[in-house]
């Protein structure tokens, strides 16, 4: 499963043979059920399998091979970052959030399962995701604890949750970069923080060694933001897959695209000066790293 090396190639490779990977372990936690529930089932796995580019897995799979954990032992969380992701969006695009009207190139979950459903879609994901961690017989039960109360605090009111509010209820045309700052770190750095950091808690990573995975997701989920809003500005909808200009906060907006483009490079730059602690084990997440860098959707 591994690529073999860590040129630009192998890890395009790697990514993709990781989202096949991934796409096939979700059908698994998302198989059968009760046919009273086929409704919403259906309204999850439309969203879950529209073709999502499976960043934080990836991520995830990626810490693993730092420290040789084998991996079977990442898989529930791997799927768990996905669903708690893709929870997220359906959330992001009901009609009281950002509207968006389309979602991994088709129309966003609520427009054809409705908001209702749709709500309880996004709920359930999220809940599943703390469930099959919990319930994995190849983690220790110490394991269990420490990744999913990592997992609950940077979903939660002073994670993602958090940042999803202030984005709502305090973006305005033009903003302080703190309240900027604020958002971006919370909605989505904080989940790139997560899939680095759970990883490593299962690989009893060093806390010198946590640090600098923090501080490179940190890095990288920041520029990842920036990078979003400057695609919700100057993107393409058909490479993109979801709707533009529905974003609140945007960093284009109100610091421009060329101060915008200066920070992307700027904190990739930062993530990748991060992690040089790994150096000679680094270059899956250094190409990573390029690769976010370089993206059109
Ligand atoms: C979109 O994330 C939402 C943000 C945090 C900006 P992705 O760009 O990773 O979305 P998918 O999973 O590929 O659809
Ligand atoms: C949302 O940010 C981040 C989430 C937590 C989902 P955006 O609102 O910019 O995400 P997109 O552009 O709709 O994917
Ligand atoms: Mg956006
Ligand atoms: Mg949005
Ligand atoms: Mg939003």
């Amino acid at each position: 499963m591994a690529a073999s090396g860590g040129s630009m190639e192998d890890v395009v490779k790697y990514f993709q043979q990781t989202r096949e990977f991934v796409d096939d372990r979700l059908r698994e936690y998302m198989g059968g059920g009760e046919p009273l529930l086929d409704i919403l089932q259906e309204s999850i796995n439309y969203t879950l399998f529209s073709g999502g580019k499976r960043i934080r897995p990836l991520f995830c799979f990626l810490v693993g091979e730092l420290f040789d954990i084998p991996r079977r032992k990442l898989v529930s969380l791997a799927c768990a970052l996905e669903m708690i992701h893709t929870a997220s969006l359906i959330m992001d695009d009901l009609p009281h959030m950002d509207d968006g009207q389309i979602r991994r190139g088709k129309p966003a979950n609520h427009v054809i399962y409705g908001q209702d459903v749709a709500a309880l879609a996004s709920i359930g994901l999220l809940t599943k995701a703390y469930e099959i961690v919990l319930e994995d017989p190849a983690l220790s039960d110490d394991k269990k604890v420490r990744v999913v109360s990592k997992l609950a605090s940077v979903v939660g009111i002073n994670g993602m949750v958090g940042g999803q509010f202030v984005d709502l209820k305090y973006s305005k045309e033009s903003m302080d970069f703190s309240i900027l700052d604020y958002i971006h770190l919370h909605k989505t750095a904080s989940l790139f923080v997560a899939s680095g950091t759970t990883a490593a808690i299962v690989g009893d990573a060093t806390k010198e060694q946590t640090d600098a995975l923090e501080s490179y997701a940190n890095n990288v989920g920041f520029a990842f933001q920036i990078l979003d809003d400057l695609l919700d500005v100057r993107g393409k909808v058909g490479e993109l897959g979801k709707s533009m200009k529905q974003d609140k906060g945007n960093f284009a907006k109100s610091y421009g695209v060329e101060r915008a483009d200066q920070l992307v490079e700027e904190y990739t730059g930062r993530a990748l000066e991060s992690i040089r602690i790994f150096d000679g084990r680094n270059n899956k997440l250094i190409a990573l790293g390029l690769m976010l860098l370089k993206r059109k959707s």
